[in-house]
């Protein structure tokens, strides 16, 4: 082994949302010069402009870093529970990880989530209080309660400041003498994942992609085992697909191209493949001879468990010539975001389309707002629902993601709906507003237990459907942003369901219908008129909007009508033709109003989703 490959370095940053992962990467790339000072810019690896506005990383992003002799490969996580499987997918190709806790809101749900990741993978841990500089800093009682999750000492746990630097250099020293080197032999192994090989045949794990119209799909990997060059032809074991490679290299963090890739390395390479379902995250990449000899016999590498879509939404084009470009999109954007799932659907009421599958509403939102942005596209999207499971009278049993499979009621015999355990972390002074929030939704076995003197966990069963839209920001809001929280699905349980429909100037809109318990139909219906009313913009006539349960107006609002006003350019007295003018302007109306043909912009829809 070279004496460069002895000291490779591959770690990742996990932490909650928040806790200030980006910031600290801007320090390591300061330190080591990755970045000179005057192009540095905060959060540097939130690449996406939407990450900037938003203030939170959706995407991973990988960046080699050379300090003192070392290369030290990075990878930058979101913190937000929507986007945990790109947690887990950098879990998989690293050693160890910085575990980051923000000493002014101490230990949150996704530390404690991401930690078990990081754990269960077998990785090096390094834990570290951040925010040490500032007033609200709770320095001694963070480090108390980590000490008491991680079962370590106290004096093992950094106190960083990465928005002033301070102790950064002495934790990512300490990165570099802990975290192991990720090459070796076969017995010298690590975690779950034994070392890579030098001698042994290529073997790379995807662990994330990206399109380019030039190169085809860039995969990133990590190369586990054997050294590969540029323009070899290559194998991928999963999709038996065959590709040559157009290029491959470093993340700087932009592309920076090599000659080849060595063991224990994290790089991209261009696959030359064009076609992005075929490649996929959890593959394993081979050289193409390798995959014709017998004598290999080589095993794939793990890969990944898929996630399972937690909500469902429709999304269809609003002008439907774009149905071309949206499966373009959406094939594009699941090769940079694999828990995204989607697949064909054609309603009449909405034309084609396709039917979503995400891992929670924010996800549902930045992948709208992707759509949007990166493909110009302006959507029809129905309100997220989560899968519901119906048995029909002929005892058949079916799952139904979208308010428009719903049966006749007639047909249907019982009804399902899946059910989470909800963990929420608040501290002891919250404790109060967050009971609040859970006696408002249909909670069951709310066990509460210390978790330290200032920090209380709260298990409690609630239908997934309660928990998916505002419910996290309505947490968030009354616990000043404190408590916390993180669920897993447990089973399907029987439930008094209704389909709530929305007409808009008489007009069914299928896209706002949803799902509902029928005893809270009627305040859904309210709270769903009221809400359109504000989100809709003003109509030239006034519109009616009516919540409607099986055939029954249960509720409805007004949009007045706003008036353009027509005559205004005419000064003078010209009383014929302002009243011709208003005359068209009457007929013009009525034309409209007669089509009822209202345009709902995509800025609505996400205004209805977020609840
Ligand atoms: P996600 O990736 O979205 O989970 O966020 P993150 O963990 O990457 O956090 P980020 O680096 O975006 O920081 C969140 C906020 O905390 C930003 O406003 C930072 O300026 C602030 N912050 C980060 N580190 C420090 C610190 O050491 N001190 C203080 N006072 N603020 C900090």
């Amino acid at each position: 082994m070279s004496e460069e490959q002895k000291n490779i370095r591959n770690f990742c940053i996990i932490s909650h949302i928040d806790h200030g992962k980006s910031t600290l990467a801007d320090r390591f790339l300061e330190l080591t010069g990755t970045i000179p000072k005057e192009k540095m810019q905060p959060q540097f690896l939130d690449m996406m402009p939407l990450e900037r506005e938003k203030g939170i990383t959706i995407k991973m992003q990988p960046v080699r870093m050379e300090y003192k002799g070392y290369i030290l490969n990075l990878i930058d996580t979101p913190g937000h529970v929507d986007f945990s499987y790109e947690v887990s997918r950098s879990l998989a190709a690293v050693e160890g990880a910085i575990l980051l806790v923000d000493a002014t809101k101490g230990i949150q749900a996704q530390t404690i989530a991401n930690l078990e990741l990081a754990e269960k993978q077998g990785l090096l841990i390094i834990p570290a209080v951040n925010k040490i500089d500032s007033p609200q800093a709770k320095i001694e009682e963070t480090k108390e309660e980590l000490s008491i999750l991680l079962k370590i000492p106290k004096n093992e746990i950094f106190e960083i400041s990465a928005k002033e630097g301070t102790n950064v250099k002495n934790l990512l020293e300490k990165v570099i003498e802990k975290i192991p080197c990720p090459v070796g032999s076969r017995s010298d192994s690590f975690g779950t994942s034994p070392k890579g090989e030098i001698e042994k045949p290529v073997r790379a794990l995807i662990f994330d992609s990206k399109y380019d119209i030039y190169k085809g799909v860039i995969a990133y990997v990590r190369l586990v085992d054997g050294e590969i060059k540029d323009g070899e032809k290559i194998y991928l074991m999963a999709s038996k697909t065959e590709g040559e490679i157009k290029e491959l290299g470093f993340f700087k963090p932009d592309l920076k191209p090599q000659k080849e890739l060595k063991t224990g390395e994290i790089g991209y390479i261009a696959t030359g493949i064009k076609e992005p379902g075929k490649v996929k995250v959890g593959d394993t990449i081979i050289k193409f001879q390798d995959s014709k000899s017998k004598i290999q016999n080589l095993e794939p590498l793990a890969g990944y468990k898929e996630p399972k879509s937690m909500v469902f939404a429709s999304i269809y084009p609003e002008n439907p010539d774009d149905f071309g470009l949206l499966k373009e999109a959406l094939t594009k954007l699941k090769l940079n975001d694999p828990s995204l799932n989607f697949e064909l659907e054609a309603k009449e009421a909405l034309g084609r389309g396709f039917q979503c599958g995400f891992l929670g509403t924010l996800h549902v939102e930045i992948i709208s707002e992707r759509l949007y942005r990166e493909f110009k596209l302006n959507l029809v999207i129905s309100t997220p629902q989560v899968s519901f499971q119906i048995i029909d009278k002929k005892d058949r049993s079916f799952f139904v993601k979208s308010a428009s499979e719903w049966s006749d009621p007639g047909q249907i015999k019982e009804s399902l709906e899946p059910w989470v355990k909800l963990e929420i972390i608040t501290p002891t002074d919250y404790f109060g507003q967050v009971f609040k929030i859970l006696e408002g939704v249909e909670a069951m076995a709310i066990q509460n237990q210390y978790f330290s003197k200032e920090r209380i966990i709260l298990l409690c069963e609630v239908p997934l459907r309660e928990i998916i839209v505002g419910f996290y920001d309505r947490l968030k809001s009354q616990t000043q942003g404190f408590a916390s929280m993180d669920y897993e699905v447990l089973d399907f349980r029987p439930a008094d369901l209704v389909k709530l429909e929305i007409l808009i100037a008489g007009r069914k809109e299928e896209a706002f219908s949803r799902i509902v318990p029928n005893k809270k139909s009627l305040q859904e219906g309210k709270k769903l008129v009221k809400k359109l009313k504000e989100v809709l913009p003003p109509q030239l006539f006034s519109v009616a909007l009516q919540a409607v349960v099986g055939g029954k107006i249960i509720a409805r609002e007004t949009i007045r009508a706003k008036g353009k006003d027509v005559i205004a350019p005419l000064y003078g007295g010209d009383y014929t033709r302002k009243r011709k003018l208003l005359e068209k302007q009457k007929k013009g109306k009525r034309e409209l109003k007669e089509k009822g043909e209202i345009r709902i912009p995509q800025k609505a829809f996400l205004e209805i989703l977020k609840g």
